[in-house]
């Protein structure tokens, strides 16, 4: 079913403090969202690029398939790592420069989430821009839905709308659900996981939608110490969020990739700007792939993720290129990331 999926009126207080607000105003507000499905999966097309991907000469996996319930939850730890910087930078920026970015924002109009997930980073702009309608984008349904359940209650004055699409390929938001005054919202540099030139076509869509302008966060190129830990970290959580991508393949093909026969690799590589992610095979092996046995050498990969790093001058341009003809950046001290507000 493609079009509004259900209406979710509910009783539900989250808290104490909600609850003894709404009695103390002797007023019952049934919190309201709405869950919109455009999700269109050609199940066939889609298993078809998976096989091929990991049949290549050169074998690669789109790195949506970190993302099941366990890759959702490992990509959280690793947002929570010392190594991790870029999640707590960009809060401490968002933190820090609020007021102004809140300025340049403006109130009221429509809040989109691009990648909402659990749309706890939007939740802190809410009060500060009191849009009229808060739309979360995800691919993942369920984990959307269960924030908004949350975030309604806290927010009555906000339409809360979720909308279940892929947008990594094409973004289409429904004409009904955008307006002359509409904001998008990209944060957790994101943007990095694309290719230079499929960022750019891809903030060319956001464009498009984005009548009041784009708020996006980019992570910067630094060092290469620091980007190799962040990447690879000594927990070991990013070699686990790696690693799950190969259950999660098992799961949608029934190949048999067993995860202590590869181990994870994320550098930096200077060269290119880019973090690499790969999967190293430990030894000669081979893996049943959709009833083909596929060779693997002992040491070579499976190219997971491409996370792009870039200066501030180099993302101005790209925004430029895109159409945007105002740009701010804010930063903090070590500029080791950016906020731009893109008009
Ligand atoms: C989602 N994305 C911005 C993360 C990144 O940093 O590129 C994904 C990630 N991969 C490993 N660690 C985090």
């Amino acid at each position: 079913m493609n079009d509004v999926r259900q209406i979710h009126l509910y009783f539900y207080c989250r808290n104490i403090k909600t609850h003894e607000k709404r009695m103390k105003n002797d007023l019952f507000i049934l919190p309201a969202y709405r869950i919109v499905n455009r999700l269109a999966i050609d199940q066939v097309a889609e298993r078809a690029r998976l096989i091929s991907g990991l049949r290549a000469q050169h074998a690669t996996i789109e790195p949506k398939y970190f993302y099941d319930e366990l890759g959702c939850a490992l990509y959280a730890a690793i947002c929570q790592l010392d190594e991790y910087y870029p999640t707590r930078t960009e809060r401490a920026i968002f933190q820090d420069s609020r007021g102004e970015i809140a300025e340049a924002v403006g109130l009221g109009g429509t809040f989109v989430d691009l990648g909402a997930g659990d749309c706890c980073k939007a939740m802190s702009w809410l009060p500060h821009l009191q849009p009229s309608r808060y739309l979360a984008v995800d691919i993942a349904g369920p984990t959307m839905e269960t924030s908004l359940a949350n975030m309604a209650p806290e927010f009555p004055e906000i339409e809360m709308v979720g909308l279940v699409t892929d947008f990594s390929v094409q973004l289409e938001l429904p004409a009904d659900l955008v307006n002359d005054r509409t904001t998008l919202f990209y944060p957790g540099s994101s943007i990095g996981n694309f290719t230079p030139e499929n960022a750019v076509k891809f903030l060319r869509q956001m464009r498009r939608y984005a009548s009041n302008g784009l708020l996006i966060g980019v992570d910067a190129k630094k060092e290469k110490a620091r980007l190799d830990a962040a990447y690879a970290d000594a927990l070991g959580v990013t070699a686990a969020f790696n690693l799950n991508a190969l259950r999660h393949i098992n799961r949608e093909i029934g190949s048999d990739f067993v995860e202590s026969r590869w181990k994870h690799v994320g550098q930096y590589n200077e060269l290119l700007g880019r973090i690499e992610m790969h999967l190293e095979s430990i030894a000669a092996q081979q893996v049943n792939i959709d009833g083909v046995a596929r060779k693997f050498a002992a040491g070579e990969r499976i190219h997971s993720e491409n996370s792009y790093k870039y200066s501030e001058a180099e993302f101005m341009a790209m925004l430029h290129e895109a159409g945007f003809a105002n740009v701010h950046v804010w930063t903090n001290s070590q500029r080791a990331f950016w906020v731009f507000w893109a008009t």
